[in-house]
């Protein structure tokens, strides 16, 4: 009966296809609002454009910087990229820690505390006089009016500067590199992170259209219509679209597939209500779900001996990577009771079957709901086209999608599932997402120089 108890607990977790196909339906909708004139300003998808008009068709050529903030990574880079016959692309990076007091204090300490690691980078590589244009890659939502202009809509995931909401970021930058006075930098261009993956992925393969992150958090961004985005000027061609997605749901219409859990994850976050999609499906909640469920699991005396140790009352214990562990197939149940152990969680062997269990409920429902995300993505691809049938290729990238066991598959599957007209085809990014920042700062220098 406890056994049964359980298992009523997760089914809740246990999508139907039906219910996935909704998930795809609902995405649609959010997608129209968001790229419609009347609708745009209240969509909580908010399909934001990008000013990329292209993926890149080999010409690009020169040094950069390149920063990718916003992962579980800040990185500074230098990229290479020479065009011609021999396209090659060099780069070099250096990792930077961001403390939690950065990403939660004031926004001048986080942009003098950005600037202090590019000088130190400079240093590093012994460029400080270069003045180098800069592709910067900052995975935020950001409204943009070109290429070079980002107003920060909101923080998400583990960010909470003070002053930056509704600021230009790009000028954030450019005050704090004044400040310094140390050096100069051209910033030519603000990059979401999707969008820097889906220029990486494109530059190996010119199929790649699409761009997608499963990581920290969830997004992603495609090459939408001209005509069908109603807030910018023009209708020939194509630009990226960074959807946001991760904000789908929070007008309330995935309610009814979100559980207790999901709204006392919310509840817990930095930003409550906000990016509900992204706490069901994304590296950063994953663990806390999981922990809901077991702490509620343990209250009522399934679990722990029902015990709530203070390990299991602290926010964020279980990071993507010791849930990957936990789920890895080749891994007895002593390891995992082992890796509990680690958490400081004592546990006995049902215990451990019970938190496998509940680990893997918890992600494959993420890994169904994103991809009945991208369903409704590469399917409005195929319409917008009047195929049907399409090939097409995602560029992904993201901790979760990298380094959980099961994800990409049930994510691949799902997708195939779901989309059944769309033959999908999946490119990690192994380069991260500053080589296409690199690649769209080239063009934007391009166009400077022939707007000049
Ligand atoms: C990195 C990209 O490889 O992946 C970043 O360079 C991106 O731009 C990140 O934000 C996403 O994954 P995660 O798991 O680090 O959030
Ligand atoms: C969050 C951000 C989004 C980013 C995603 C993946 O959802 O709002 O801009 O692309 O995380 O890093």
């Amino acid at each position: 009966d406890q056994a049964r108890q359980i298992q009523e607990t997760l089914a809740e977790f246990r999508l139907s296809k039906s219910q996935l196909l909704e998930v795809k339906k609902r995405m649609r909708v959010e997608i129209e609002r968001g790229l419609k004139k009347e609708s745009h300003k209240e969509a909580t998808v908010k399909m934001l454009p990008t000013f990329v008009r292209s993926t890149p068709d080999g010409t690009e050529n020169g040094d950069f910087l390149a920063l990718d903030l916003g992962g579980t990574n800040f990185r500074v880079l230098l990229v290479k990229i020479r065009s011609g016959k021999r396209r090659t692309v060099e780069m070099h990076n250096k990792i930077y820690a961001i403390p939690i007091e950065v990403m939660q204090g004031t926004g001048e300490e986080l942009f003098d505390h950005i600037v202090h690691c590019i000088s130190d980078f400079l240093d590093y590589m012994g460029m400080k006089s270069a003045r180098l244009p800069l592709g910067f890659t900052f995975s935020f939502p950001c409204h943009q009016t070109s290429l070079d202009a980002g107003i920060l809509v909101t923080w998400t995931k583990g960010f909470k500067a003070t002053d930056c909401e509704g600021e230009d970021v790009v000028e954030l930058l450019r005050e704090a590199i004044k400040r310094k006075e140390e050096f100069e930098l051209d910033v030519v261009a603000i990059v979401n992170d999707t969008v820097g993956t889906m220029m990486t992925c494109a530059y190996e393969e010119p199929t790649c259209e699409v761009g997608l992150i499963a990581g920290t958090g969830s997004n992603a961004c495609y090459m939408e219509e001209m005509r069908n985005i109603e807030i910018v000027d023009g209708t020939e061609g194509r630009m990226c679209v960074n959807m946001e997605w991760g904000a789908f749901g929070d007008n309330g219409c995935l309610d009814d597939i979100r559980t207790k859990y999901d709204q006392a994850v919310d509840e817990n976050s930095l930003n409550e209500g906000k990016q509900r999609y992204e706490k069901m499906c994304s590296g950063m909640y994953l663990g806390e779900i999981v922990r809901q469920i077991l702490i509620d699991l343990t209250k009522r005396g399934f679990l722990f001996r029902g015990q709530i140790s203070e390990t299991l009352k602290t926010r964020g214990i279980f990071e993507t990577k010791f849930l990957s562990q936990i789920e890895s197939d080749r891994l007895a149940l002593l390891q995992v009771r082992a890796i509990l152990q680690q958490l400081g969680l004592d546990s006995t062997c049902d215990d451990s079957i019970i938190v496998k269990e509940v680990c893997g409920t918890v992600s494959r429902r993420a890994a169904q709901i994103c991809g009945a995300g991208m369903a409704a993505v590469v399917d409005k691809i195929r319409e917008n086209r009047g195929l049907d049938h399409l090939d097409i290729t995602v560029g992904v990238d993201g901790t979760l999608y990298k380094l959980h066991p099961h994800f990409s598959r049930i994510f691949h599957q799902t997708v195939k599932e779901l989309a059944p007209k769309c033959e999908v085809n999946f490119l990690l990014s192994e380069d991260g997402s500053g080589k296409g920042a690199a690649l769209i700062t080239a063009v934007g220098c391009r166009q400077r120089e022939l707007d000049a």
